[in-house]
């Protein structure tokens, strides 16, 4: 490959994915000195065949590979897992057969009475769900248990207790990780009580994160092994995932009938030992997916809501924290326009930083790099890497991409968010086609429920008393958490 001559210095092969240079933003500044389009990197792992993995950066090339069904397809996931076919582990199967099959039960488990919708009316604005849908409900109640345990929490700690804070690793009374302790209590409850999936443990914080734990490696390695390439975490991955998922069949079995999992135990079909087996096997698929979009997404995704707010947001100079009363107010701006402030904040930090796709045909494009041709060439078999998080803050597309945008801009830019997936712009026209073989978009089936649930999650905050930062830019990262961010209140 020719040398490219530049001070910041990106290798093109290396044993793994580039994770490292991705994170550190090396990746990015590699590609903005050499005006790269495209950044082709070869991994060559210790065994096994080696794989292209081309990145993009630019929002309009992302939002185009979103929609390219002809180049590209889904089958990254199938591969990733080590399953596809007629073998198929999960519900975003490469097989088209399995995966209308999957599709037609969850719709037939979610339009049983009371259905469940997805979005309400013509607009995919506000409301996205009428306020007595078990989704809205579910979230609410969510939000006041979490709240309670909190209080209660706090009202339980003697001084014995607060003695022994500091080796138990407790917090000081009044100070809560609102991530640890209230986003990812708030999201095992919704997938507690509206799919039905419960873990074991000594007390909420314990089962939600016991539930994280059991579903993140899934994720980890959708997201850092392309193509299966370094088999320890596919081993270590698709080990775990049988324990959660031997866990949802344990659940489906004992799930209250109005959960999902016991709607989809009334669809049932109670002959052919054959087909009882196939319909328990699409019912872990799908709740795999969905329960982890709910706990592990969401969750990560109030994360990254909590660290725009304290990062991107402008304050009254000279004041060290996030007052009460500035977090009241960005609340209700919020409430007033959720699509758009939901989706600025996720814009900035999303818990999809990049998306795979799989080449399935050969092409070429423009490169606009002057040492290869002009042109970069995909071959099937190569994987895409959708930069979308550096998308999402691409200057061409978006004025000053490192702030807070006006609603307004916001609205117009709906078709360029890319944090769900291809833009879901017109959510109405598509419930009716939605899924088929020929819809050529994959946004995210479920960003109106997450958009609800993250709204009442951040108007629940309010419920503790006066609760605010004592210094800002205290957001830390934490793969296991989301995040920590620790914040104040009066606790008594
Ligand atoms: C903040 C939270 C969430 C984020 C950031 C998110 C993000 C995404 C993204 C980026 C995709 C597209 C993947 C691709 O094109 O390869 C997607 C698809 C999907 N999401 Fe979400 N998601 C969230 C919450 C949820 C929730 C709560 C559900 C619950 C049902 C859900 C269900 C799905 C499903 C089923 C798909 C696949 C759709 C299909 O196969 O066509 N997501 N999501």
């Amino acid at each position: 490959m020719a040398q490219i001559e530049t001070h910041i210095n990106m290798p093109d092969a290396g044993s793994a994915f580039p994770m490292k240079a991705l994170q550190n933003g090396q990746l990015n500044s590699f590609m903005k000195a050499n005006k790269r389009r495209f950044f082709s990197y070869k991994i060559k792992p210790f065994l096994g065949k080696p794989l292209n993995v081309h990145f993009a950066v630019s929002n309009s090339d992302v939002v185009n590979f979103y929609k390219d069904e002809e180049n590209l397809s889904l089958s990254n996931y199938d591969l990733s897992l080590r399953t596809g076919g007629a073998k198929s582990q999960f519900f975003i199967s490469a097989d088209i057969e399995f995966l209308g099959r999957q599709w037609a039960l969850l719709n037939r488990a979610l339009d049983l009475e009371p259905a469940i919708n997805r979005y309400q009316g013509d607009t995919p604005s506000f409301p996205f769900l009428a306020p007595d849908d078990p989704i809205a409900l579910c979230a609410q109640a969510a939000v006041n248990q979490a709240v309670q345990n909190i209080l209660a929490r706090e009202n339980a700690k003697s001084s014995i207790f607060s003695l022994l804070k500091f080796w138990r690793k407790e917090r000081r009374k009044g100070e809560i990780d609102v991530i640890k302790d209230y986003g990812n209590v708030v999201t095992y409850l919704i997938v507690r009580d509206f799919i039905g999936l419960s873990v074991s443990g000594q007390n909420l914080f314990k089962q939600s994160s016991k539930l994280r734990l059991m579903m993140g490696p899934m994720f980890f390695n959708l997201f850092i092994n392309p193509g299966a390439r370094r088999p320890i975490i596919s081993f270590l991955s698709n080990f775990i995932s049988k324990i959660y998922k031997r866990r949802i069949l344990k659940c489906y079995g004992e799930a209250p009938a109005e959960t999902l999992l016991g709607r989809l135990r009334t669809l049932e079909p109670n002959s052919d030992p054959v087909q009882l087996d196939q319909h328990r096997k699409y019912v872990a698929n799908i709740v795999m997916e969905l329960a982890g979009s709910f706990h592990f997404l969401t969750g990560s995704g109030f994360a990254g809501i909590v660290q725009a707010i304290d990062e991107k947001e402008t304050y009254p100079e000279n004041q060290p924290g996030i007052s009460n009363a500035d977090l009241v107010q960005l609340v209700e701006n919020v409430a007033h326009d959720p699509r758009e402030k939901l989706d600025e904040y996720l814009r900035h930090y999303s818990p999809t930083e990049f998306i795979f796709r799989a080449v399935q045909k050969d092409f070429e494009l423009k490169s606009d790099t002057p040492w290869t041709d002009g042109t970069t060439k995909f071959s099937q078999g190569d994987m895409m890497c959708l930069l979308t998080g550096l998308a999402s803050k691409d200057g061409d597309t978006f004025e000053n991409p490192d702030s807070v945008m006006p609603v307004e801009n916001a609205k117009c830019l709906r078709h360029k968010y890319l944090h769900f997936g291809s833009p879901d712009v017109e959510p109405a026209k598509r419930r009716s086609k939605f899924p088929s073989e020929n819809t050529p978009h994959h946004p995210c089936f479920g960003q109106y429920w997450a958009r609800t649930i993250l709204l009442e999650m951040l108007t629940g905050l309010l419920r503790l008393d006066n609760l605010h930062t004592v210094k800002r830019g205290q957001f830390k990262m934490n793969p296991f958490s989301g995040g920590i961010y620790k914040m104040q209140f009066n606790s008594d």
